[in-house]
């Protein structure tokens, strides 16, 4: 099994409000279907609830949906009640690869657990006010390029730049 992660975050690590993303920049939405088309999603309830309804679940990828809520269930995803039942589920997974897409909470947790390996990150360079953060991780355990640098245009309100975190 190989487990990563992707994010887009602004200036102050923020990554949504209300529930929502704060930006479009739809050459990161781009990067982040073909990234993880094929692969396992496993993303948090609220995050699931913000994506609307014509775009669930995300196509061509298995979506896994934790959440601590017996009751839920859902036809369109896999439903799971602990990052462990996710690490158990796909620990002999070798095709594809298992991507933590958040939000805040799942992050945190993915990032604790030390087992995320690789790290898609889109630093977008705005500040947002935002309510949900990204952890702060130790930069010293973490290999950069920078893969992708897109300048403000009539089609991205922010520019930004896609660096992939390889653990050392
Ligand atoms: N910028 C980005 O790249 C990006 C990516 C994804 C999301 N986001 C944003 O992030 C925000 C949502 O993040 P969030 O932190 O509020 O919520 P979240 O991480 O999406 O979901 C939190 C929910 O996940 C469930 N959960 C958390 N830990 C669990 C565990 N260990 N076992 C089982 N279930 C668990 C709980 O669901 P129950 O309450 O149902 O028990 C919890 O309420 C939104 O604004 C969204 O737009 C941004």
């Amino acid at each position: 099994m190989k487990v990563a992660l992707i994010v887009a975050m602004d200036l102050e690590r923020g990554i949504g409000k209300n529930n929502d993303l704060m930006w479009h920049l739809p050459k990161d939405m781009r990067f982040f279907k073909e990234t993880t088309l094929g692969q396992v999603v496993v993303m948090g309830r609220k995050n699931w609830d913000s994506i609307p309804e014509k775009y669930r679940p995300l196509s061509d990828r298995e979506n896994v949906v934790l959440t601590r809520n017996k009751k839920f269930s859902s036809d369109d995803c896999v439903v799971l009640h602990d990052l462990v039942e996710v690490w158990e589920k796909y620990q002999d997974e070798e095709e594809r690869t298992v991507f933590i897409i958040g939000g805040g909470e799942i992050y945190r947790q993915a990032i604790e657990s030390g087992l995320i390996e690789e790290m898609y990150i889109t630093h977008v360079s705005g500040t947002y006010n935002a309510e949900t953060f990204f952890p702060q991780f130790n930069l010293k355990n973490w290999s950069v390029k920078a893969l992708l640098e897109q300048d403000m245009d009539e089609k991205h309100e922010c520019a930004f730049q896609v660096k992939q975190y390889t653990r050392n």
